[in-house]
């Protein structure tokens, strides 16, 4: 038994001893290889700048036949690539610019490389939201901000913030100010929405408020997934539409489940003319208590806003009584029912964040006008605060502008309702996936 185990030891031993031996042999090959270019230590610095770039032979050189000195680092592989002839082999080892530089008689053609292909002269292509141009053999970017910056996400998911970042496809490519313009839409809250007056939830005394709350979970079937609002800027029309579709759920005890058209409220509430280019959602909730609205099913947003915003599809009339009657079919060719939806008038829940968990988990989601800052962009779970940007480039980033969500639970950190919101609600921006 003891010698098996010594043994064994002494085995792993010599392994490791012969690996370290190993690993320091194969350094000092490509340490040797490296030194006999003979550079200062501020001239590698340089070089290994413009090695970055993509730039290998052109800055290493072309050598002719087999010269295994001819080699330099391929950063972005972390290994190392070749510029001799002896390169062009079945298993190729030549750097992503020998083709270009070395070969032929291309030997200084213009133009500019990206990831190991040659472009003309003039050629654009786009690096997130950025233009670049291939101009004397360099590519110059345009300088806007983007909507998703990677550093950032780096930033956030490197550190504890509280919450996770994560790259959205589908806001890569866009400028900040494209998302602002876009992706949220709706006006500060007016004079008269700050001044309605507060309703204090009552609630039986002894309530313990959970851990954490879903309305899905207590009301299944009756809440409503958020929809996505893409490139139309009316976060004003998707959540107030949301909220009353819940609502309205709610205090019917699953009578009324349909969710709500927001394209009905987009397109037909002219007091916000703007529709995709923001509004207010206190002309949201006269609309729908006015007039009321239409199922989703009923009336479906438009694929795309931008070209079909203009005229509305549907209308109704009141009955004498109270209640409103369609006097359109519905605007497509599925959906029979255009029955409509009305609500009461909405009121207004204090800021406190213990009357706000009150009042979602006794009667349903609720409405929140929050200020959005470049970050939130990213935002993907957890708690959200906004993360300061980078000090010296603070004035072009610090431009907020309002958005309005539906807070549907999981409430367990402070929340004033302008302000920051919470873990639960992506009401508008993308479904996260
Ligand atoms: C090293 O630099 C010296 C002086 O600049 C030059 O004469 C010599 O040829 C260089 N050696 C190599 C291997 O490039
Ligand atoms: C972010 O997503 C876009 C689009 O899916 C992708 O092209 C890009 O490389 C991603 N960026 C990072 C840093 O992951
Ligand atoms: C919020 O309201 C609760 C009672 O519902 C109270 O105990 C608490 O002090 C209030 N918090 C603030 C910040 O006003
Ligand atoms: C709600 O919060 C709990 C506890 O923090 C967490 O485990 C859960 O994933 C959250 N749910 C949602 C839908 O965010």
């Amino acid at each position: 038994m003891w010698t098996w185990y010594k043994l064994l030891i002494f085995f792993y031993l010599t392994t490791e001893i012969w690996m370290e031996k190993q690993f320091v042999s194969r350094r000092g090959m490509n340490l040797q290889a490296y030194s006999t270019g003979n550079f200062t230590d501020l001239e590698r610095t340089r070089f290994k700048r413009a090695l970055y770039k993509g730039h290998y032979c052109r800055t290493r050189g072309c050598c002719e036949d087999r010269n295994d000195d001819c080699v330099t680092h391929f950063y972005e592989a972390n290994a190392m690539c070749y510029c001799d002839k002896f390169c062009e082999r079945e298993n190729s080892d030549c750097c992503p610019d020998y083709k270009f530089f070395c070969q032929g008689d291309n030997l200084y053609q213009k133009g500019c490389l990206r990831d190991g292909r040659h472009y003309e002269e003039g050629s654009v292509i786009k690096e997130n939201c950025n233009d670049c141009t291939c101009s004397d053999q360099q590519w110059r970017c345009s300088q806007q901000v983007c909507l998703v910056r990677p550093e950032l996400i780096e930033n956030i998911n490197t550190r504890d913030y509280g919450w996770t970042a994560h790259n959205y496809s589908q806001f890569w490519g866009m400028t900040l100010e494209e998302g602002y313009k876009f992706r949220l839409g709706t006006l500060p809250p007016s004079p008269t929405l700050l001044s309605m007056n507060e309703i204090t939830v009552t609630l039986p005394s002894k309530i313990d408020l959970p851990e954490f709350f879903i309305s899905s979970y207590k009301w299944p079937g009756w809440t409503h997934d958020p929809l996505d609002q893409k490139n139309c800027a009316a976060s004003w029309a998707f959540s107030t539409a949301s909220v009353a579709a819940d609502r309205i759920a709610i205090q019917s005890n699953g009578r009324y489940t349909a969710n709500l058209s927001p394209q009905n409220l987009i397109s037909c509430c002219v007091r916000n003319r703007h529709g995709c280019k923001g509004g207010s959602i206190d002309k949201a909730w006269w609309y729908l208590r006015k007039r009321g609205l239409v199922s989703h099913a009923c009336y479906p947003l438009f694929k795309d806003q931008i070209f079909n915003n203009n005229g509305c599809d549907m209308a109704s009339r009141s009955d004498g009584r109270g209640k409103r009657h369609a006097t359109k079919p519905c605007p497509n060719n599925i959906e029979k029912s255009n029955r409509i939806y009305q609500c009461s008038p909405p009121y207004r829940v204090s800021s406190n964040e213990t009357e706000i968990m009150k009042e979602i988990i006794q009667n349903g989601p609720v409405q929140a006008i929050m200020q959005v800052h470049e970050d939130f962009f990213h935002y993907k779970t957890g708690i959200y605060r906004h993360v300061n940007s980078i000090k010296d480039e603070s004035e072009k980033y610090r431009n907020l502008r309002t958005h309005a969500v539906k807070l549907t639970g999981n409430i367990t950190v402070a929340l004033p309702l302008v302000g920051t919101p919470v873990d639960c609600c992506w009401p508008q921006l993308p479904s996260a996936s």
